[in-house]
């Protein structure tokens, strides 16, 4: 019985451990080539929002909502287009490596770099719907950004605005 339970605790121990891997994992980002779509919205193969171009450099809807929306609540810091500034860091160069779910990690908690050297303080957006109503189309965006996929400036063109953007927009941002 007793061993019983010792192997349970180790084996919930080690599968604890296996769920925590991805995080840690060398590339957390993964590949941004796109796996499957549902209404307009994409995804790589590990189920990550992700970005689309099309012909003529048409984006996905959701890139271009994400460039507006960047450009509207986080370009005060990180610069128009996410490039960075003085004071908060190029985006183009962190999502490289930070990965989706530390991404959402980040804006909702917010992230402090403080002591005596330096104050950098990355203020908590989880409580402002103008962000979380629009998390993953910040996120794919700058994920295009990253990859140099999408440049500088307004995307050249984007596809329709799907239905189901339409719908979660609504019930997100409320009446
Ligand atoms: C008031 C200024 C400010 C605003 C507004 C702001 N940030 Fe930040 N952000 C920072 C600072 C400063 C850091 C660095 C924090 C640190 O080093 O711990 C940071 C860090 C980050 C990081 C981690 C980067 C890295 O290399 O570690 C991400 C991702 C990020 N911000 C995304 C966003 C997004 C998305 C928005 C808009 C929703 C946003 N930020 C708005 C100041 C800001």
């Amino acid at each position: 019985m007793r061993t019983l339970l010792l192997t349970l605790l180790a084996l919930g121990m080690a599968s604890v451990s296996a769920a925590a891997a991805p995080n840690t994992a060398a590339n957390p980002v993964g590949d941004p080539k796109v796996a499957s779509s549902d209404d307009g919205k994409y995804f790589d193969a590990n189920g990550n929002p992700t970005y689309k171009i099309g012909a003529g450099d048409a984006v996905d809807w959701y890139t271009f909502s994400g460039y507006r929306r960047f450009n509207g609540s986080c370009e005060v810091c990180h610069g128009f287009d996410g490039s960075g500034s003085s004071f908060a860091p190029d985006l183009t160069q962190s999502l490289k490596t930070i990965g989706y779910t530390d991404f959402q990690n980040i804006v909702v908690n917010g992230k402090q770099d403080v002591n005596t050297a330096q104050s950098l303080v990355m203020p908590a957006f989880g409580d402002n719907k103008n962000v979380m109503c629009y998390l993953d189309d910040i996120y794919v965006y700058l994920r295009a950004r990253a990859d140099g996929a999408q440049g500088n400036g307004r995307p050249a063109s984007h596809e329709d605005k799907p239905q189901t953007a339409i719908q979660n927009e609504n019930s997100c941002m409320g009446p």
